[in-house]
């Protein structure tokens, strides 16, 4: 698999190295309208060729492969661009700045028959897939009430008097739908792929915190949300509350995840400094013991993506799977603006 890696900032660092570690898979250039950034990388992973535009690449034609790390409001345009290149996609979260967008690129890519990935991290945490087999085994009963939460506090952590290249992320006029767009999708994934539950209906309420003065930094407006609450009703009935911030001072990376059922509880967390399941089972429920349970190693995103394009059929998670994530943060945000409650429509 010879690969394209576009943008070059931080997350591109960990598709690096996580690509570079894989059997089979090159990393034979990369592309970024930031010449500096690109020098900087290349050198970083001895990447041979650098580009400044993805047209640039495309004309050279020498990737059939594409990781595709730049600002969620450039996915789109740049996505689209590979597909109609014949470039299979590994894209990351969000696969859109909305659901409009996102089913643009399902379209494109499964018509065109190329494998089509996207980088819904917490998929690679191994408690997460025992959760899941665990509530699809009947072990807690049915699901009648969830609690989640991803918490972050690098927003608290900021010195805004030295603005950095996370400036877009707190700007709808850059692309951002803010902490929803950014961390609520991988906490709304983490609940719907745990339980095997989607989403029926939900009401969102969403703020954004002055940061400075005027709440503006030169072109940046900072508007977008920085913390969200959530109220679920899910496809079999069940409710939860889901929530998330990155002014969450004291949580670095922290997600949480409690589901209850008639036979059980289950709570998994996993953070910077580990991953934990544990559960509460049976005669357990009264006594009010929770217990540890292992799960093996799961493969992460990255080695499924080298899979499925050596097999050439795309495994989850799908653009398909993010795009119905996309519904979700659109739903979301207009109940956030209203102070509506949204009826999802049903598969
Ligand atoms: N899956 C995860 O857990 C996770 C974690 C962090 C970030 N992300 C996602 O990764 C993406 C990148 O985030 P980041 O923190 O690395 O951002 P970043 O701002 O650090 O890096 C983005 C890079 O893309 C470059 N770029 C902008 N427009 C471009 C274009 N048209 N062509 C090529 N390069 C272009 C920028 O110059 C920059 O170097 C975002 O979509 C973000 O949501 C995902």
């Amino acid at each position: 698999m010879r690969l394209l890696i576009i943008g070059t900032g931080r997350m591109a660092h960990n598709h690096a190295t996580a690509f570079q570690g894989i059997d089979g898979v090159t990393i034979v250039g990369a592309v970024d309208t930031d010449p500096a950034a690109l020098t900087a990388f290349n050198s970083q992973f001895g990447i041979r060729l650098g580009f400044t535009s993805l047209e640039q690449a495309l004309a050279w034609n020498g990737f059939d492969t594409v990781t595709n790390v730049t600002p969620d409001a450039i996915h789109h345009a740049t996505t689209l661009a590979a597909i109609a290149g014949g470039k299979h996609v590994f894209c990351e979260k969000p696969l859109a700045t909305d659901a409009p967008r996102a089913w643009e690129m399902v379209v494109a890519a499964e018509s065109a028959g190329l494998v089509n990935m996207v980088n819904l991290t917490y998929r690679n945490v191994a408690q997460l897939h025992k959760a899941r087999e665990l509530i699809a085994s009947g072990a807690i009963g049915t699901v009648k009430h969830i609690e989640a939460s991803y918490l972050q506090h690098w927003v608290s952590l900021r010195d805004f008097g030295d603005p950095g290249p996370w400036l877009w992320r707190l700007s709808t006029g850059h692309g951002s739908n803010g902490t929803l767009g950014d961390i609520g999708i991988h906490i709304l994934d983490f609940t719907c792929f745990a339980t095997g539950l989607d989403i029926a209906a939900l009401n969102c309420r969403l703020q954004t915190f002055s940061k400075v003065p005027g709440d503006r930094l030169g072109e940046y407006v900072l508007d977008a949300n920085d913390s969200f609450v959530l109220s679920a009703e899910f496809s079999n009935g069940a409710i939860g509350a889901i929530h998330s911030s990155r002014w969450a001072s004291g949580h670095g990376n922290d997600q949480r995840l409690r589901v209850y059922g008639e036979k059980g509880g289950l709570e998994i967390n996993h953070g910077r400094k580990g991953s934990s399941l544990r559960v509460a089972l049976g005669a357990d429920i009264e006594t009010e013991t929770w217990r540890d349970v292992a799960a093996d190693p799961v493969p992460t995103n990255y080695e499924r993506f080298a899979q499925a394009v050596r097999t050439g059929v795309t495994t989850e998670p799908s653009f398909r799977t993010a795009a119905k994530l996309q519904d979700i943060l659109d739903s979301a945000l207009r109940s956030g603006r209203d102070t509506s409650e949204i009826r999802l429509a049903s598969d």
